[in-house]
């Protein structure tokens, strides 16, 4: 009788009722938490991945990738705002779904915040070398500046630092505030759009053919599909808007401005900035191999291929590790090119910062479920945070930011998340039906269009992952399922009939709140 665990609605809700976090974030505060959770390395970094994928048409990719976080915005919108409590897919699964589905929710959501963490910081990471590079003329030896996945790297040392260097200051309890954030949105916009000024005059039509050298679906993730379901990392992070919906006030209307107005402005910066890139004498043209193969981002082949070209004096966009500077530098703009490498160097941080935060807050949450152990989210008696739990996921996320490429860490994170959005979109479906006269502040428009449209979308990104990101997700689930089956079944506060729900913090530590 595991699916029948669920946890009342009503339950969740009235805890939240009792609970004291301050409701401060209006709906613009929300939209620039969002947009600061959203706009980083996916923009920044992966455009270049998307382009070895799919070429000039990777335009197509970030409308597909961005049409279908909006559909799983619109899904989000519905339970964020009748259950505005922390926890997100984790808790709409379980109230409608049951504590198993649930827990496979939370579970894949570890992908979705600390693997998106550990690609961030690898991403950062191509930005520090760069700005090493570009201001003071100082290049780091391959084998410290990344991980083994090209000839001669051994170990991505400035992500190790970075990501350890959040974890540290999550740990002592720093918070991201309203204000540092305001302040980092408006360097990356700035950036975007100093960019997209620069390089769009200056486009060259003739760069947009051949428009999809490898097809609508190529093979190893190829394609202007499999580029769209890369360049999916470039949108996760709206729903850290929906994790907040506990600090916001009149949630029923701010939380669903707050996710597609943030989404909606991110789509329209990506457009631009992928069609300038497209059209700066660079080009966007996939690297091929020196007999014409099609070769994959990451791969030790297109490491190599990269190195002979940088030794032949070039540096196509797929090579580059900081694409947009790169771009800019290409078309003429020195200096600009390395300002907008230091905003990417300065703002890409405050994304770990979120992520790995969303990350600890979806763990307290199961943990104040019974679902992991207690221990994991004892408080710090000083700093008042959760540092077991944070220096655990800390440990994790420097380990793989340290081994891994950054396009194989995305397309990981990415399909974990697709799945907590196919089933937020199959939950709410589910509770139409079976509680209609529910009271809903805001209804999805077309429910049974856009919830179906979600699930669609999401397992067509899914299958257009690279191969080995696809397996990923089975196995990570079939490690889940052991631990819950061992562990969370038995130890459930539901199933050992807790509904009461303890308080899980004092409202510190929560991104954007001060
Ligand atoms: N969307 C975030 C980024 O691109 C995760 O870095």
């Amino acid at each position: 009788m595991i699916f029948g665990r669920i946890k009342p609605l009503d339950a969740i809700l009235a805890t939240a009722e009792k609970k004291s976090l301050t409701r401060t974030l209006g709906a613009f505060q929300l939209t620039m938490l969002g947009v600061g959770a959203i706009i980083g390395t996916g923009i920044f970094v992966l455009t270049s991945e998307a382009a070895q994928k799919a070429g000039p048409g990777m335009m197509i990719s970030f409308i597909i990738a961005g049409a279908v976080c909006a559909v799983a915005a619109l899904c989000y919108s519905e339970f964020a705002s009748m259950v505005p409590v922390s926890g997100s897919a984790y808790t709409y699964t379980y109230a409608v779904m049951g504590e198993l589905l649930a827990w496979m929710v939370g579970w894949a959501l570890v992908l979705e915040y600390a693997v998106a963490a550990s690609a961030v910081s690898v991403g950062w990471s191509g930005y520090f070398v760069g700005q090493l590079q570009g201001w003071f003329g100082i290049t780091l030896p391959t084998a410290i500046i990344s991980g083994p996945y090209i000839p001669g790297g051994l170990v991505n040392l400035p992500a190790v630092i970075i990501a350890l260097l959040i974890t540290g200051l999550l740990i002592l309890g720093t918070s991201e505030s309203a204000k540092v954030n305001a302040v980092l949105v408006a360097i990356k916009v700035t950036a975007l759009t100093a960019f997209i000024v620069l390089a769009l005059p200056v486009m060259r039509m003739e760069n947009f053919e051949p428009f999809a050298p490898n097809g609508w679906f190529g093979s190893g993730g190829a394609g202007v599909v499999g580029a769209a379901a890369s360049i999916f990392f470039a949108y996760v992070g709206f729903d850290a808007v929906s994790t907040a919906a506990e600090e916001t006030k009149n949630p029923q209307r701010n939380v669903p401005l707050g996710l597609i107005g943030s989404l909606g402005i991110c789509t329209i910066f990506y457009m631009l900035v992928a069609a300038g890139a497209i059209g700066s004498p660079l080009g966007s043209q996939p690297v091929t191999s020196a007999l014409g193969e099609w070769l994959a981002p990451g791969s030790a082949a297109l490491g190599a291929r990269c190195t002979e070209l940088a030794g032949m004096g070039t540096e196509p966009l797929a090579c580059s590790k900081e694409a947009l500077a790169h771009v800019l530098r290409e078309i003429g703009y020195l200096n600009i090119g390395n300002l907008i490498g230091l905003a990417a160097f300065l703002a890409l941080p405050s994304v770990i910062l979120v992520m790995l935060f969303g990350q600890t807050r979806i763990f307290f949450t199961m943990s104040r479920d019974g679902l992991l152990p207690e221990k994991l989210s004892t408080i710090h008696p000083k700093w008042k945070t959760p540092h077991v739990i944070t220096a655990i996921t800390g440990v994790g996320v420097t380990f793989a930011a340290a081994f891994l490429p950054v396009g194989k860490l995305a397309d990981i994170a990415n399909a974990g998340t697709l799945f907590a959005f196919f089933m937020v979109a199959v939950g709410v479906l589910v509770l139409r039906r079976r509680d209609p006269g529910r009271h809903r502040p805001f209804r999805t428009p077309a429910v049974w269009l856009v919830a179906p449209a979600t699930m669609i979308g999401c397992i067509g990104l899914y299958v257009a992952l690279p191969p080995d990101a696809m397996l990923v997700l089975p196995a990570w689930g079939a490690i889940g399922l052991v631990i819950y089956f061992l562990y969370g079944y038995r130890r459930s506060h539901l199933g050992r009939g807790i509904i009461e729900v303890p308080e899980m913090d004092d409202g510190r530590n929560t991104p954007g709140t001060h």
